[in-house]
């Protein structure tokens, strides 16, 4: 599929990053262009600054969009989501792992059929998208298929996405359960088709240690030699009852992250969700090896899993990757702007609080950041790929009231974040080409 990719310019108040909120002043690590402008060519930025400046050097027959009195920051980045949960959001009465029997597993039984899986991909990609994401890290289901309509309703829309089959060769229904064997040999199928195909990228997902024999986890290992650039996913501690069952499936491990660890799991570009009831040993370690925790706090309060110690997963001495997750069908919504809010309380729960420089960057920069992609999406920088997200602070009444008494942009994006959800997402443009769910 070939996409004509179009040079505009976008005028408005941008929001870059001077580098990391977490290691200078958030005030300082976020820079503000008032008026600003954004030029695109052929899908990438090729120029970013202050609207009188740049004005100027375009050429007459670029259009400039103007979105003045909004925000214009990168796309969002969700770096655990589940898509094939999207039917079975806000599912009442359970925690993790009898809301995985009572609702997930039947419903992920469906997507075996490739009709219904293209059809909730196409509502999900088109749902992301409208609540400003434009990157997700995403589980599909244990059958090939989920992969490929995945994958191709991604391809359609010209999405950066990174996707995987689940693998999960034991304590699961039999209706949901591949083999080790048969599970290496479809991903390695599906990372032949679609890793570095357009924008498309492969995550090997084991669901998490308990769905999977020491077998399979360590031919997950084996798929990640295949390419030095595929992603691994998957679950860890996220809620006790599972670090228990997990100590009795591996009485020979150390803990739960060894589990992944002996099966060359822990690594740069592998994706643990959760990770609420990590020891001071795990976050050294993950320290150590690079990879990154996917803070999921909608999704922990919903099932009552416990509250991420997030500042100190990010302690300056041992720092470890934190990202953010919607986790649906865990989380209750799809926006980034309500995780980052959860985020917020979550820290406050442990006497911190997180500021909102530092939340988006999270959910923007710093996500591409520890995944490696950050000379490609989650910053507003010339050769970056145009994924934009357009940010309406008076996007409500509510909203609108509050927004007049901001005191700084950093105080608008607090604002934002506590109060908006998917309705202060004026626009989304996927590599400069506005998304409009009815004309692909
Ligand atoms: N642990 C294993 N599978 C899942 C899942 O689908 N969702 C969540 N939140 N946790 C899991
Ligand atoms: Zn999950």
């Amino acid at each position: 599929m070939t996409f004509n990719l179009p040079s505009l310019a976008l005028r408005g108040t941008i929001l870059r990053f001077a580098g990391s909120p977490f290691d200078m002043p958030p005030q300082e690590a976020l820079q503000v262009e008032p008026d600003g402008l954004i030029i695109v060519e052929n899908g990438l930025i090729s120029a970013v600054g202050g609207y009188d400046t740049l004005v100027h050097t375009l050429p007459h027959e670029v259009p400039i969009v103007d979105h003045r009195g909004k925000l214009i920051g990168p796309g969002f980045i969700d770096t655990h989501v589940h898509y094939p949960q999207f039917g079975v959001m806000a599912s009442y009465g359970e925690q993790l792992l009898s809301w995985l029997e009572r609702y997930v597993f039947p419903e992920e039984r469906r997507f075996a059929e490739r009709t219904y899986a293209k059809e909730i991909a196409d509502s999900f990609l088109d749902s992301l998208l409208g609540n400003g994401t434009t990157t997700a890290a995403v589980y599909c289901t244990v059958h090939p298929e989920s992969v490929d309509a995945f994958f191709t309703a991604s391809q359609e829309r010209n999405t950066r996405m990174i996707a995987g089959k689940i693998l999960m060769d034991r304590n699961a229904p039999d209706y949901l359960c591949d083999t080790a064997q048969d599970g290496y040999d479809d991903s390695r199928r599906l990372i032949e088709e679609w890793h570095g195909k357009g924008r498309q990228l492969y995550a090997v997902t084991p669901r998490f240690a308990p769905t999977s024999t020491e077998e399979q986890l360590a031919l997950a290992g084996s798929l990640l030699d295949i390419a030095p650039d595929l992603f691994m996913q998957t679950h860890l501690l996220e809620t006790r009852q599972e670090a228990q069952w997990v100590r009795t499936l591996f009485p020979q491990r150390s803990g739960y992250l060894d589990v992944y660890d002996h099966a060359r799991l822990v690594r740069p570009r592998s994706i643990f969700g959760h990770a609420v009831h990590v020891t001071e040993q795990d976050l050294t370690r993950c320290a150590h090896a690079g990879c990154t925790l996917a803070h999921c706090p909608t999704s922990n309060a919903f099932l009552g899993s416990g509250t991420f110690r997030l500042f100190d997963a990010l302690r300056s001495d041992r720092r470890v990757h934190v990202t953010l997750g919607t986790d649906i069908g865990g989380g209750n919504s799809l926006s980034m702007l309500r995780v980052m809010n959860d985020a917020y309380t979550a820290a406050q729960s442990h006497g911190t609080s997180l500021h909102p420089v530092q939340s988006y960057w999270l959910a923007t920069a710093g996500a591409a950041k520890a995944l490696g992609l950050e000379t490609r999406i989650g910053r507003i920088e010339p050769g970056n790929e145009a994924d934009l997200c357009i940010m309406d602070p008076m996007a409500t009444p509510i909203m609108a009231q509050r927004a007049k008494r901001a005191e700084s942009v950093s105080d608008l994006l607090f604002a934002l974040s506590m109060l908006g959800d998917d309705r202060a997402i004026a626009a989304t443009y996927i590599m400069g080409r506005r998304h409009s769910p009815h004309a692909r």
